[in-house]
């Protein structure tokens, strides 16, 4: 005799619960490509230097189009992103809304992320063929936003922590690099990292290496942009391969994760550092157990994970560490490459330090 299928019960209040959690999300997703496009046509920035305006104010110093910059804002002040005043019918920016959607060399920036959702976004296709088919999709392939988000998106926490905190936190590191020691930046992208720690330590060399040619071009030209160009030099070059030797400190920022090969990224790096030299290894924020994950940041960077991070290695055959590898993980890494000591010396709510040594 066939059975039926108990008819779950549904709790009502959960249900409606769920949904507008759900609503939220869609209008979370809709709201960030609204995002991108302010960013993009300068809709933010003119805000903030002009003070409050009505939509047509806004679309004629823009050159934009009223009707649809009327609707943008309708959308950007239900979101918290502007404020709006129904006495005048203007809108405009707060200090706090300013700084993180305008100011770029600001700790505070937030408006990289816009550039990388929407990048992420368009390797749905292939991710999705992905699941299906296994492999993955190279880092260089993806919507060349994916570069510009990342560099715009990551140097806030490096503007604010990587000199500060985190070089100190290294043992006996700090001061090498204040007396001249050599630096190298593997998985560099645009170098952010490198040119903040070349205009930290002036006595020091600094060598970015990354294997997207695209990328090396940008560090380039960024480290022309900040006068840093002279102390440091940049070079397409895979991991398994850095160029040189006896470097004082080896750093991989957000990158081992995204790694064909990270075992034989660190074997490379324990190669070409000096006897006494130190790893610094930045991945991002991550819990132990999967649980621990279960928060807005384990949510963005497992989904980031999925679309890029993951999605990277496997194309290329590796083990796909992802960007939330447990430390358990990290330390195995470092310990098949031939490192004696591993420990996390710092963290952020976004990110987390390591120090390894021979
Ligand atoms: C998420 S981005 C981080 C870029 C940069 N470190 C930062 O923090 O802004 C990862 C970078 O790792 C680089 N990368 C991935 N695998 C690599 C490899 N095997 N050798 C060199 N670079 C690699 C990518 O090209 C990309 O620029």
């Amino acid at each position: 005799m066939a059975t039926t299928a108990a008819v779950p019960t549904i709790n009502e209040e959960r249900m409606q619960a769920f949904l507008h959690h759900v609503v939220s999300d869609f209008a979370a997703a809709l709201s960030s490509t609204l995002g991108y496009i302010g960013q993009r046509l300068g809709l933010y920035t003119a805000l903030r230097d002009a003070g409050p305006m009505t939509p047509e104010q806004l679309a004629k110093r823009t050159g934009t189009v009223e009707r649809y910059v009327r609707e943008w804002l309708v959308n950007q002040a239900a979101g918290g992103y502007v404020d709006y005043d129904s006495k005048t019918g203007k809108y405009s920016l707060s200090p706090e809304q300013a700084v993180a959607l305008t100011d770029e060399s600001s700790p505070y920036y937030v408006g990289g992320g816009f550039y990388s959702v929407k990048a992420m976004q368009n390797a749905q296709q292939r991710i999705e063929d992905a699941f299906r088919n296994g492999g993955g999709i190279l880092w260089r392939e993806h919507d060349p936003d994916l570069f510009v988000g990342t560099e715009k998106f990551f140097r806030p926490g490096y503007t604010a922590h990587l000199v500060k905190e985190w070089i100190p936190a290294l043992s006996s590191i700090e001061g090498r690099l204040r007396a001249g020691a050599r630096v190298a930046d593997v998985g560099c992208g645009h170098g952010v990292s490198t040119a903040i720690m070349a205009q930290a330590f002036p006595k020091s060399h600094f060598y970015g290496f990354d294997n997207h040619e695209a990328s090396i071009t940008r560090a380039r030209e960024l480290a022309k942009e900040w006068g840093v160009d002279g102390r440091l030099k940049y070079q397409v070059a895979d991991a398994t391969q850095i160029p040189g030797e006896n470097y004082d400190l080896i750093a991989f920022f957000d990158c081992l994760h995204d790694m064909g090969d990270p075992v034989g990224a660190l074997k490379r790096a324990f190669q070409v550092l000096a006897p006494s030299g130190s790893l610094m290894i930045v991945e991002p924020m991550a819990g132990e157990t999967v649980e621990e994950n279960f928060n807005p940041v384990g949510r963005c960077f497992s989904a980031a994970s999925t679309l890029c991070c993951t999605a990277n290695s496997l194309a290329l055959g590796g083990p796909a560490l992802g960007a939330v590898a447990t430390e358990k993980q990290l330390r195995e890494t470092a310990t098949a490459a031939g490192f004696k000591y591993f420990k996390r010396v710092a963290e952020t709510p976004f990110n987390r330090v390591f120090q390894a040594t021979k």
